[in-house]
């Protein structure tokens, strides 16, 4: 294979610049050519296409975001945008495209190399780790890291004013990080998409913890089970102290990504090309039990997402 395209897609996460440099780098290591597509599918359908050397991933590492930038492209979901972007495709010579970015931007790969045969590797990048196949996705360190941050410093303000703080964090339906957050920042409880909550156990924990000589609590709520002023109000109907509700919101997407999304990304990015130098198409590459593995696109995309029951029993164990 002489030529790939790479574009990113969907949501942006920390750690995407570091699988573009590996990209471009694994590439150029194999003597191949790479092209850039920016935005995303949408760039590919209006010819936003731009060659990548060395130099252009030089010193991205560090940035959150990602250089190539992206979009949600709803056109790649009709024919004629399909032809579109695989007329861009053919237009630059590009044999194999790598796609970094979440299930919505698998199905739009599969699709391309399906009907009009162009191999494509998937890179799992998503805040939410919502991809069952993969361990983690890229981002998803960085942004419960971010979370848990922000979590921290509404606790001092919560502690001073013995107040109760909802924090509301994303994951699309997915509760990883409202329960990785919730762990690691000692959380009352956290209501997640995957389990029903229960209200007034929760009152009653918070009161408890109070009897206790507790004067914070923390409940985290994924924005995939409710928005977290609801579930403030719903709350306040059941207990006597004060609350406050706080959105963390598109802060948990930015920022420098942490050790673990700079070598997963690194790591990733340099499978991805490995793959394509071996001839592989319709494959996504992702991480299990810190191995770096490949499978079919599609089986990987159908599989459902599992919720950590497990880390979810001891977050309620561990909580007062
Ligand atoms: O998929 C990543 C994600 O940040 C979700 O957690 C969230 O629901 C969604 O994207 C927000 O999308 P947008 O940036 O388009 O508002």
């Amino acid at each position: 294979m002489k030529r790939i395209g790479l574009l990113t897609s969907g949501g942006d996460a920390p750690g995407m610049n570091a699988a573009i440099r590996a990209v471009v780098r694994t590439a150029l290591f194999y003597g191949m050519e790479v092209y850039g597509i920016r935005r995303g599918y949408a760039g590919l359908i209006e010819d936003d296409v731009i060659p990548m050397d060395a130099y252009s991933v030089s010193g991205i590492v560090p940035r959150g975001g990602t250089i190539l930038r992206t979009a949600r492209c709803l056109e790649l979901l009709e024919r004629e945008g399909q032809e579109k972007a695989v007329a861009t495709l053919r237009k630059y010579g590009i044999e194999g495209l790598v796609v970094i970015g979440g299930d919505g931007s698998f199905r739009g790969a599969k699709v391309l190399s399906e009907r009009f045969g162009i191999s494509t590797i998937g890179i799992p990048g998503t805040i939410d780790n919502d991809l069952e196949y993969t361990d983690y996705t890229l981002g998803f360190d960085t942004a419960v890291n971010t979370c848990i941050e922000a979590i921290g410093k509404l606790q001092d303000t919560m502690e001073s004013h013995e107040r109760i703080s909802v924090v509301e964090v994303m994951g699309r339906n997915c509760g990883d990080i409202a329960l990785y957050a919730g762990i690691a920042t000692g959380a009352d409880a956290i209501v997640v998409p995957e389990v029903p909550y229960d209200l007034s156990a929760i009152a009653a924990r918070i009161e408890r913890s109070r009897s206790l000589g507790k004067h914070v609590n923390t409940v985290v709520v994924a924005e995939g089970a409710m928005n977290g002023d609801a579930f403030a109000a719903l709350l306040k109907s059941l207990v006597k102290y004060d609350i406050r509700a706080t959105e963390i919101g598109h802060i948990q997407r930015g920022g420098t990504p942490t050790m673990a999304d700079r070598v997963l990304g690194a790591r990733l990015g340099n499978r991805a090309v490995c793959l394509l130098n071996e001839g592989a198409c319709d494959r996504v590459v992702g991480i299990r039990k810190n191995e770096i593995f490949d499978m079919d696109i599609i089986e990987a995309v159908s599989l459902k997402k599992q919720f950590n029951k497990e880390l979810y029993e001891t977050l309620q164990m561990i909580s007062m």
